[in-house]
């Protein structure tokens, strides 16, 4: 089976890629930049944006897994508008499933760009194309990256009742590769890590790993969005999870054992 991975060069699609190489699947990468075929995979260059190529990219493809999204800049033309466009091609294109990935609690949680993805989420459940939707819950690279910014000015600042429940990229690629092969679901499915932590039990086991000791400073977050989160809207009950946890995701990248 041929897939075209769109954002196959994003913090997931690096291991979607490999994930997918290793079952069996013909990748095709998409990307807005020009890349060498290595390692098996072909590369396409596309914008979805722009709207260039993505017509070429599903030509010839028995399946789409749609990771590319503007995360940092949050676009309704790259996640609503490029959706669409990359599911009518699709669609003309006889592309038979098509996976998206999304998010755990974005019909909870009020932020701009979760509003996108449930829109994104729409455009592809109204699409010809068959679908399965598959919302993870947040990378541990994403916590890495807030815990980093809350802790500029020294103590690190937020709401420790927050609740969180890291999944690592690898076993969502592995969830990713097994719903192609079992073919579209038309369901949205959760995926979340093996742990649910509060705000204040990763921050401190972050300090740790990097050898910092410094407060944890807690700030509760008014409003919608801090009750949302503290409940859990950001977690989920589904089985399976996930078996990479947050203290194997800083051993792995600020090396020792701290936080395990
Ligand atoms: N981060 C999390 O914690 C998390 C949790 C659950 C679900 N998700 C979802 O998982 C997906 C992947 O997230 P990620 O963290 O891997 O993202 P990422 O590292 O920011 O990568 C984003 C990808 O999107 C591509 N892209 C951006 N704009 C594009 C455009 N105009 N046209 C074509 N491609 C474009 C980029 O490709 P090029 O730069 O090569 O063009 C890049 O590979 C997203 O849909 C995200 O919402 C993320």
């Amino acid at each position: 089976m041929k897939v075209l991975v769109t954002g196959a060069s994003g913090t997931l699609g690096r291991a979607v890629v490999p994930r997918l190489l290793g079952a069996g699947f013909d990748v095709r990468g998409m990307s807005r930049r020009p890349r060498p075929a290595a390692d098996g995979v072909e590369w396409v260059v596309a914008d979805l944006a722009a709207g260039t190529g993505v017509d070429l990219a599903v030509t010839g493809v028995d399946a789409v897994v749609h990771l590319a999204s503007a995360t940092r800049s949050t676009s309704a033309r790259v996640d609503v508008a490029g959706t669409r466009r990359l599911v009518t091609d699709a669609a003309e294109a006889g592309v038979r499933h098509l996976l998206y990935v999304s998010i755990v609690g974005i019909d909870q949680v009020p932020l701009r760009y979760y509003r996108l993805k449930l829109a994104a989420e729409q455009v592809v459940a109204a699409g010809a194309v068959p679908w399965s939707i598959l919302r993870a819950t947040q990378f541990p690279q994403l916590l890495d990256q807030i815990l980093g910014g809350a802790s500029r000015l020294g103590p690190v600042l937020g709401d420790r009742a927050l609740l969180a429940q890291p999944v690592d990229p690898r076993d969502v690629a592995g969830r990713i590769s097994d719903r192609l092969a079992a073919g579209p679901s038309r369901t949205i499915e959760e995926y979340g890590g093996p742990q649910v932590l509060r705000y204040d039990e990763a921050a401190a086991a972050w300090l740790t790993a990097r050898g910092r000791r410094r407060p944890v400073l807690s700030i509760r977050f008014p409003g919608t969005f801090g009750r949302t989160v503290r409940a859990g809207a950001l977690t989920t009950t589904a089985t399976p999870t996930g078996t990479l946890t947050w203290a194997d995701y800083l051993a792995d990248t600020y090396g020792g054992s701290a936080g395990k």
